[in-house]
């Protein structure tokens, strides 16, 4: 069959890789994908969410399988496009609805969604401009640090945590006042959750669910975790701490009540569900949930997944997951995010990258990269993650090290501590 990954990413990138090996394959497109993803498939320059244009180059080459990357064309309703279209009537696409999407989209919907499903999460109360005092009320009920989320999607930049409740009261009618445009017209205030994150993830077809490899992500540019938020510096999988008994909490007290409020709510879901956990003291609690994979988490996710994913997906779009199973590769995979001098903040581009090669247990996937004249430039803040196999953390972590310091551009920055809290 013909696949489309929407998506230009390390994320993109990892999957592509995996879908690769699938004896069901015949062509791979990726739109608009990277330097990478062009040497395992064919580039296609159409943004993700340009639907009429997915649209005629699906029916033009016979797509069968379309399996979406990032966020905004899921919030933005991709699957229901394809799903009211008759022409687009037999492509499956791995996403969720536009509805679905919210548990991503609005903070305010998926903290409602866990409250009616008992699902842990950190106690919340959301408010506008026209209550702004009562946000303050709010405020002051909890104790520092004070967390405030902007509502809608505002690209991994919308969470301020404040120490100070005067700066937290600022804080709120700025965002209330536009800081972050529309996606801050409503704002979630929460209790601050003291613990360590994780990223668990599962393939869902909206009834049945398979378990994927959970990941950590490091998502500070500094060493230490300091400094400001990145889309994430480097992951690693297994993580030591999701033991056999905290996982099962997971399944139990969130996935399997997340899925049965899916089916509850009427949700058409298929497609993949990004778990943001805090552990605090063994117990899971929610912080967040995406309707895509994580970034870098796939970079490490994707190696460790021994089964042919391709018949998974297509399982995942006809509702034929009960019954399946999923086997994973023991060995642990660690990335390290390779990025652009300046990341988070501006940055320059299209600098030569040099150095790239392959090496036994390293997997080099690209994220913003581009080819010219023969040439790969960088074309992103973050440029490649370093992926590698190893008996543990700290094995897999030398062999990512030992590639990431033979690869260079001007300007490469990276952390040299991931993994330093497990
Ligand atoms: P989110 O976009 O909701 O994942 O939030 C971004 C980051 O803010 C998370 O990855 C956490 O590190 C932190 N965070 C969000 N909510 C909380 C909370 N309630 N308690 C502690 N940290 C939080
Ligand atoms: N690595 C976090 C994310 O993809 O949102």
């Amino acid at each position: 069959m013909n696949v489309l990954v929407l998506g230009s990413g390390g994320r993109e990138h990892a999957i592509s890789w995996k879908i690769k090996q699938s004896p069901l394959l015949t062509k791979l497109f990726i739109a608009p994908g990277n330097a990478g993803t062009g040497q395992l498939g064919t580039n296609v320059a159409i943004n993700v969410d340009d639907f009429d244009a997915i649209k005629s180059f699906v029916l033009k080459n016979n797509i069968a399988l379309i399996i979406v990357g990032p966020e905004v064309p899921l919030v933005k309703g991709i699957r229901d496009f394809f799903k009211n279209d008759i022409e687009l009537a037999n492509v499956k696409l791995i996403g969720p609805s536009k509805n679905g999407a919210l548990l991503e989209g609005s903070k305010e919907f998926a903290k409602d969604f866990m409250a009616k499903y008992n699902i842990p999460t950190a106690q919340y109360k959301s408010f506008t401009l026209a209550n702004y005092e009562a946000g303050y009320t709010f405020l002051e009920s909890l104790k520092a640090p004070y967390v405030l989320k902007a509502d809608g999607l505002a690209a991994g930049k919308g969470v301020i945590i404040e120490n100070d409740i005067d700066k937290a009261k600022t804080q709120l009618k700025e965002m209330l006042e536009g800081k972050f445009g529309t996606a801050s017209n409503k704002v979630v205030i929460e209790e601050f959750l003291d613990g360590i994150e994780l990223s668990v993830f599962v393939l869902t077809d909206g009834i049945d669910y398979l378990l994927l490899p959970e990941a950590k992500d490091y998502k500070r540019i500094g060493e230490g975790d300091t400094g400001p938020n990145t889309g994430g510096m480097g992951a690693i999988s297994p993580v030591p701490f999701a033991d056999k008994k905290f996982m099962q909490r997971v399944e139990e007290k969130v996935i399997k009540p997340t899925i049965e409020g899916i089916q509850k709510e009427k949700i058409d879901f298929k497609g993949f569900i990004f778990f943001g956990l805090m552990n605090k003291n063994g117990t899971p609690y929610v912080i967040e949930y995406n309707v895509r994979m994580g970034d870098p988490e796939t970079e490490v996710v994707m190696p460790r997944i021994k089964s042919d994913l391709l018949k998974l997906l297509v399982a995942t779009a006809e509702n034929k997951l009960s019954g399946k199973s999923i086997e994973i590769d023991e060995r642990t995979v660690s990335t390290v995010m390779l990025v652009s001098q300046g990341y988070p903040g501006a940055y320059e581009k299209e600098k030569e990258i040099n150095g790239i090669s392959e090496s036994t247990d390293v997997l080099i996937f690209h994220a913003g990269t581009k080819i010219v004249n023969n040439k790969i430039l960088t074309n992103g803040g973050r440029v490649i993650a370093v992926s590698a196999y190893g008996n543990n953390i700290k094995d897999a972590l030398n062999k990512s090290y030992e590639k990431a310091e033979e690869i260079q551009f001007q300007g490469k920055n990276y952390r040299k501590d991931i993994g330093f809290d497990l």
